[in-house]
């Protein structure tokens, strides 16, 4: 299809990565969507498209550079370009830290988010206005972290200084609590919060980095996943298709005021970028509003 929009969609076999899925591919916009739903199995998951939009299976495991590459291979040699990056998938091992679970943490969160930013920014025909969504949470605001760490996140100019803080954290974490607590990370689990912590650091980087790409971060909410229902607390509020509205807002909505209230699906938007988006408080089912992460 000539004039369709490709949207490609990590971790999208269960939980808000297929209420994303769900929600785009029942939209009747002007422009048709192709939907790559990718997962590590890449199976089909039947989900009902509105014709004339299309949802493909493809296998991606975005912990692994070998299957990124070959993703790209294989969606580049179907499109001429992919127009929008949602970058879902993420795992929480909090519930049983260790320091090899932080390192999984911290590689499958912030190392597949990366690498996947870098491969779709890295397409020979990559459009203005193209987008990318980086799935990350509510729960990590920059000022939980120390001055020190604050300071870094808010000095980063590239990525090698990200990717420097993310190995710091990891060497600490190994030292134990105290350590990790003085070095100015926090105290209890916290490699889920720090990896989607250097998620929206990566969007603003990128978003600086290349300003012809809308790139924003979002939290989803509290939703009724797997991952939603390991936090403490009662039942989480929100279906995945209500999880799934602050991104797919990002994705293919308004980014300025007028997405507020309902996403504006398929209108122009104002060229925000590098922001990060979330609703009044987590049980909230809106569509987002933006705020600078580096101010929360
Ligand atoms: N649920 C909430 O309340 C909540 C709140 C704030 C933020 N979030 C964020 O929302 C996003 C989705 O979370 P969720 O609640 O839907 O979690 P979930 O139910 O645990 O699903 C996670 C998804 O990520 C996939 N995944 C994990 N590692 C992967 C890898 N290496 N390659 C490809 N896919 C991988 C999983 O695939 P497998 O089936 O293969 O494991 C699964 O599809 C995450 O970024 C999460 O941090 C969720």
């Amino acid at each position: 299809m000539a004039n369709n929009l490709v949207v490609v969609v990590t971790g999208s076999n269960r939980g808000v990565g297929k209420g994303i899925v769900e929600l785009l591919a029942k939209q009747k916009l002007e422009r048709p969507l192709t939907i790559y739903a990718t997962s590590r199995s890449g199976e089909n998951a039947n989900i009902k498209a509105s014709s004339p939009n299309e949802i493909r299976y493809q296998k991606l495991d975005t912990k692994d550079s070998a299957s990124i590459q070959s993703f790209f291979n294989i969606a580049l040699k179907e499109q001429t370009a992919l127009d929008v990056l949602i970058n879902n998938a993420a795992v929480s091992n909090d519930y049983r830290e260790t320091p090899d679970y932080a390192a999984e943490t911290v590689q499958t969160n912030y190392g597949g988010t990366r690498d996947m930013c870098k491969a779709f920014l890295a397409q020979p025909n990559l459009k203005p206005g193209s987008r990318i969504v980086n799935v990350t949470s509510g729960y990590n605001l920059l000022k939980t972290y120390g001055q020190d760490i604050q300071n870094r996140f808010r000095a980063v100019t590239e990525i090698s200084d990200l990717d420097a803080m993310a190995d710091d954290y990891l060497k600490v974490v190994k030292l134990g609590q105290e350590a990790q607590q003085e070095a100015g990370w926090g105290s209890g689990a916290r490699s889920y919060k720090v990896s989607k912590a250097l998620n929206n650091a990566v969007t603003i980087l990128l978003a600086k980095q290349h300003p012809e790409v809308l790139i924003n971060s979002c939290c989803p909410g509290w939703t009724d996943t797997a991952m939603g229902n390991q936090a403490q607390g009662g039942t989480p509020p929100k279906t995945p298709q209500e999880g799934a509205r602050v991104p797919v807002r990002l994705a293919i909505g308004d980014l300025g005021p007028k997405g507020d209230e309902d996403g504006a699906l398929g209108h122009d938007t104002e060229k925000i970028s590098g922001h990060f988006f979330e609703n009044v408080n987590i049980m909230a089912p809106g569509w987002g509003k933006a705020k600078l992460w580096l101010d929360l």
